[in-house]
């Protein structure tokens, strides 16, 4: 059994003056008009278990308006029993976020053992599938540091050694040094940085492969058609002595700029299907099922090597998708652990009426006695 909320209790948070849920181990469907308090609800989840939000927001922004403090807290379910994980903000105050587990005082939740893992898809994480190069490096880095924890300080190590070394090339450029100078000080950092630069390099083309069978599995399932294939860019090389060939070679352009141009910090994931990038071949829904498959593939390689299925909080996951799409969506999410999916309509949700599917009606303005029980698995 994977660890899972069974009930959550929010105080004063965004739209919530008090609300008090029961959640099943399965499928809940999250239902309510915009602006109701349903992603309102799945960040309160994402909140106690973590002790940060899914979007970018201060605590006054969290804190319902009006109210000087609020809390949520998440009682989760785990093999070992039992665990309360809370979150309280009160932003006028001396400490901010006062985060516990079992009642005590804790400095972060996110290395405690019993915390649940949690999947987001929001329909802002579209940006992984079409935004810029960084946020695909740092997805993949999260994905690494999860699936092969020895190798969560390698990003560190190089970012590191990075730093180090643009901030010579910087100082050399100031001092106007040539490059028979440059080289002679790069020396040391030129050959640190490529030994980072390799071994993340590897690490990076390792997770890539390890998530791409199950990712196409699930765009498969979900209906998209072509082979979708989440492909590693690298800059650089996973070879140490080729990547320190190639920082001498470049030791002028470097001079010039007073940055290291070659390497993995320019790296980036392609998402293509057959080939193509699916950002430009792709229409608005096959992009979202793209995203789709990549994150319920990854939760499938991370259960396998965690033991522990991450609980996925799927955002209007639904709109964009046919009836035909959704209904293999639902298919797939259904008997795997924990899943709470917003919709407007819960008709979106093929089996939502199902006795093994839990439901929630947010109510706007009587969100403060949301107390619904969710269906068991
Ligand atoms: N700190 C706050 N205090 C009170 N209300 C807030 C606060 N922060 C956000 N809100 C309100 O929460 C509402 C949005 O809630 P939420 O995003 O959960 O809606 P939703 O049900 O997900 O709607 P949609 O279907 O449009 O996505 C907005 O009306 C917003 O004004
Ligand atoms: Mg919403």
């Amino acid at each position: 059994m994977s660890a899972h909320l069974s009930r959550l209790r929010v105080r004063d948070l965004r739209t919530y003056v008090a609300a008090d849920v029961v959640l099943g181990p399965g499928l809940t469907v999250v239902a309510g008009p915009n602006g109701a308090g349903k992603t309102n609800l799945l960040e309160a989840a994402y909140l106690a278990c973590t002790g940060r939000s899914f979007r970018a927001a201060s605590d006054a922004d969290l804190v319902r308006r009006g109210a000087e403090a609020g809390n949520v807290a998440a009682e989760v379910a785990t093999p070992a029993g039992p665990s309360v994980f809370s979150v309280g903000l009160e932003p006028g105050g001396q400490r901010t976020r006062r985060l516990r587990v079992d009642g005590n005082p804790v400095d972060s939740l996110l290395d405690h053992p019993a915390r649940p893992r949690m999947s987001v898809f929001l329909p802002d994480r579209m940006v992984l599938v079409k935004g810029g190069p960084a946020l695909r490096r740092s997805h993949l880095d999260q994905l690494l540091a999860v699936l092969r924890p020895g190798a969560a300080p390698l990003r560190r190590s190089f970012h590191e050694a990075l730093r180090q070394r643009n901030a010579l090339l910087s100082s050399l450029r100031a001092r106007g040094a040539d490059v028979a100078a440059a080289a002679r000080e790069l020396g040391p950092w030129d050959r640190t940085v490529a030994e980072a630069a390799a071994a993340l390099t590897a690490a990076r083309a390792g997770t890539t492969q390890a998530i791409n069978p199950a990712v196409q599995a699930r765009a498969e399932e979900l209906g998209l058609s072509g082979v979708l294939e989440i492909a590693y860019r690298p800059r650089s090389s996973a070879d140490p002595d080729e990547v320190l060939a190639a920082l001498q070679e470049r030791h002028g352009g470097d001079l010039e700029r007073g940055f290291t141009h070659h390497g993995p910090h320019r790296d980036d994931l392609a998402v293509r299907r057959d080939g193509r990038l699916i950002t430009r071949f792709g229409s608005q829904g096959e992009q979202r099922m793209a995203l789709l498959a990549l994150l319920l593939g990854e939760t499938d390689v991370i259960e396998d090597a965690t033991g522990q299925r991450p609980v996925l909080l799927l955002d209007d996951v639904m709109s964009e998708l046919d009836a035909e799409r959704r209904a293999r969506l639902v298919a797939l999410i259904r008997g795997r652990g924990q899943a709470l999916v917003t919709v407007t309509e819960a008709a979106h949700v093929p089996g939502a009426e199902d006795p093994d599917v839990g439901r929630i009606d947010v109510v706007p303005g009587a969100a403060e006695s949301v107390r619904v029980a969710a269906g068991g698995d």
